[in-house]
């Protein structure tokens, strides 16, 4: 799986999104360590605060199927009506998220919507993090 390739899946599941109080529509697929693929979308809701973000429904998926070892994840979004054409950042829930079940070096690729890609990590994402070994003291 070529991060080109991932960021497809990310447009592909952009589709899905249920966007219409923002009209944002987001989507992402996400690598697991084992191979296997997750796409989410945003779904958003009325009442706002219950919407989910495209990467936590992925998320969620696969650590519900019982995954908890990822590799990377691509992500695309930009208002619904067109198509994507610039990177989208994970927002600061989705990257607390990353951090629980992801190590530094978890690779995260923005799509730009002309086949390229911006990189970055984890790490780079969302330094100085609090995670698991905090509560350890
Ligand atoms: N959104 C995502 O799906 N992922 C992000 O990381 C940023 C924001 C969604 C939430 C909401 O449905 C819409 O984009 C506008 O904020």
């Amino acid at each position: 799986m070529t991060p080109v390739e991932l960021v497809n899946l990310a447009i592909e599941a952009r589709e899905h999104a249920y966007c219409g109080y923002s009209g944002f529509a987001v989507g992402a697929a996400l690598l697991t360590k084992s191979g296997k693929i997750y796409q989410g979308c945003n779904i958003e809701n009325v009442s706002f605060t219950p919407t989910i973000c495209a990467e936590r429904t992925a998320f969620f998926k696969a650590v519900y199927d019982g995954e908890r070892e990822f590799e990377a994840i691509a992500i695309v979004g930009g208002p619904a009506d067109k198509p994507v054409s610039s990177p989208c950042a994970p927002c600061g829930v989705c990257r607390q998220v990353m951090r629980e079940f992801c190590k530094d070096d978890f690779k995260i690729y923005l799509g730009k919507g002309d086949g390229t890609y911006v990189e970055s990590s984890l790490i780079e994402m969302l330094p100085f993090s609090f995670s698991g070994s905090n509560l350890e003291g």
